[in-house]
């Protein structure tokens, strides 16, 4: 079961809180069987990956090379920062089908995990057909909202495992949106899903550690 915990822009996961937050990951999953990593937003993630051993994602990269392209972060940056990988295509962020394919291309050669984000079946099987690492079913709708995709469109997530895993067994697949606790989590692996995406339930939580405690089974 694998668990990314999406800082986004919140203020509550940025700067000092970032890194606070990045900590309480760390700790949690070295008391869980679940693997735990965190995507924080860019400016963050070198105080992170120095100051922890958690796995880093970036939430975004851009289909670009070295060069004249103000404002873009490539593949190769961010492997030589030490991420682990990035979410592509986030639905707060979309690509265009050719740059997914790049990218997807690209960690693949400098061994960087690739999650692309997806919005329905139709797309979670395209892009399950790029052969990423990941596809991860979100149903923009329910973002942010508290309401689990796991429970509120069950079909959604299972038909998205079915789809993906039909096209390229090897993928593993995520869904998100709306998770926040045990039960979505336990429902999302009944649904076949490989573990799930969050943000809000977490960052946004008045008790990030509890809440964190609370979606893993802790408490
Ligand atoms: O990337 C995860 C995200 O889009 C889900 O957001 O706040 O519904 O957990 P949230």
């Amino acid at each position: 079961m694998d668990i990314i915990i999406n800082f986004k822009a919140y203020k509550e996961g940025s700067g000092k809180r970032a890194l606070e937050l990045a900590r309480i990951a760390e700790e949690i999953s070295e008391k869980v069987d679940f693997y735990i990593a965190v995507a924080p937003n860019y400016l963050d993630i070198s105080d992170i990956i120095k100051n922890t051993n958690i796995d880093v994602f970036a939430q975004h990269v851009d289909a670009v090379e070295y060069g004249s392209y103000t404002s873009r972060i490539n593949a190769e940056m961010l492997k030589e920062k030490g991420v682990r990988g990035s979410l592509i295509n986030h639905s707060e962020r979309r690509l265009k089908l050719a740059d997914i394919e790049y990218i997807v291309s690209k960690f693949r050669k400098l061994g960087l995990v690739s999650i692309v984000c997806t919005n329905n079946i139709t797309t979670t099987a395209s892009a399950s057909a790029l052969n990423p690492d990941y596809v991860a079913i979100e149903p923009p709708e329910l973002i942010g909202t508290g309401i689990s995709v796991s429970k509120a469109e069950p079909e959604v997530v299972e038909n998205s495992v079915k789809a993906a895993k039909n096209i390229n067994k090897n993928v593993k697949v995520l869904c998100g949106a709306g998770i926040s606790d045990y039960e979505d989590i336990v429902t999302a692996l009944d649904l076949g899903s490989d573990g799930v995406l969050v943000a809000s339930g977490i960052v946004k939580a008045k008790d990030q550690r509890r809440a964190l405690e609370e979606l893993v089974g802790l408490r």
